[in-house]
Formats: C-alpha cells, sequence, structure tokens
C-alpha cells in the first residue's frame, strides 16, 4: 500500500493552490482508507465522486488563476486537466463494473498528483509569484 501523506515538495507558495492540494490529498487518503477498512461500494462511489467534483473545482480554479496572469502555458496546462479527469472517469467505470480493484484508482490519482504538483503546478506557481504583482 502506497503512503499518502502531504510532503513539503508539494508546498508551492501560492495560499490558495495549496490549500486546495491539501483536500485534494486528503480526499485521496480518506478513499485509500476506507478501501483498508472494507468498506461497502456504494460509499466508496460517493467518495469518489466527491473526489471528481472536487478535482473539477480545484482545476477550474487553477485554470481561473491562469487567466488571470495571462499564463502562457494555459492551454497546455488545461489539457492536463481534461485528460486526468477522462482517465479518472474511465477507471471508476472499472472498478463500478468489478474490473479494476480500488487500488488502481489510488494509485493512478495519487501519482498523477504528486508528478503534476511539482512540476506543472510548480511552474505555474513560480509564473504567479514572479508576474502577479497585487
Ligand atoms: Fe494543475
Amino acid at each position: 500500500m502506497i503512503n499518502i501523506d502531504w510532503d513539503k515538495k508539494f508546498e508551492l507558495g501560492h495560499e490558495r493552490i495549496d490549500f486546495e492540494h491539501r483536500v485534494f490529498l486528503n480526499l485521496i487518503r480518506t478513499i485509500s482508507d476506507e478501501e483498508e477498512s472494507g468498506s461497502d461500494k456504494e460509499r466508496i462511489l460517493r467518495l469518489l465522486a466527491e473526489l471528481r467534483k472536487y478535482a473539477e473545482f480545484h482545476f477550474l480554479s487553477e485554470e481561473n488563476e491562469m487567466l488571470k496572469v495571462n499564463y502562457p502555458d494555459y492551454e497546455e496546462h488545461r489539457k492536463e486537466h481534461v485528460r486526468l479527469l477522462a482517465n479518472y472517469s474511465d477507471r471508476v467505470a472499472e472498478f463500478r463494473m468489478d474490473a479494476i480493484p480500488l487500488e488502481n484508482i489510488v494509485e493512478y490519482i495519487f501519482s498523477w498528483f504528486a508528478l503534476h504538483t511539482t512540476q506543472v503546478d510548480k511552474r505555474l506557481a513560480e509564473y504567479i509569484e514572479t508576474n502577479d504583482a497585487e
């Protein structure tokens, strides 16, 4: 089982984005814990739906920050968000049909989070830091 803990490498120095990332990671951890305690499938599907809604909210929130500062990599970054949501939906559908274990989704979303946050979001936070004078 993978260790889903907050790490200082996830800290980007942008208060709002960092806050939302913490919530995002908490939701992943909750799902992982439920898996270990053997919760029923309906509850897990509701938690997976909650994570989906939060991801949509958080991506929109980041994209609005990008537009605010005329971020040059907006399209590229937005596409990563779209791809993640599509892959996530596919996996949740497969889990619903018992085609894959929940662990598969947890590992996928956590590795995506770790990679995206420390690379793609990091670039964004640095750009905002140097270009947003407010
Ligand atoms: Fe992002």
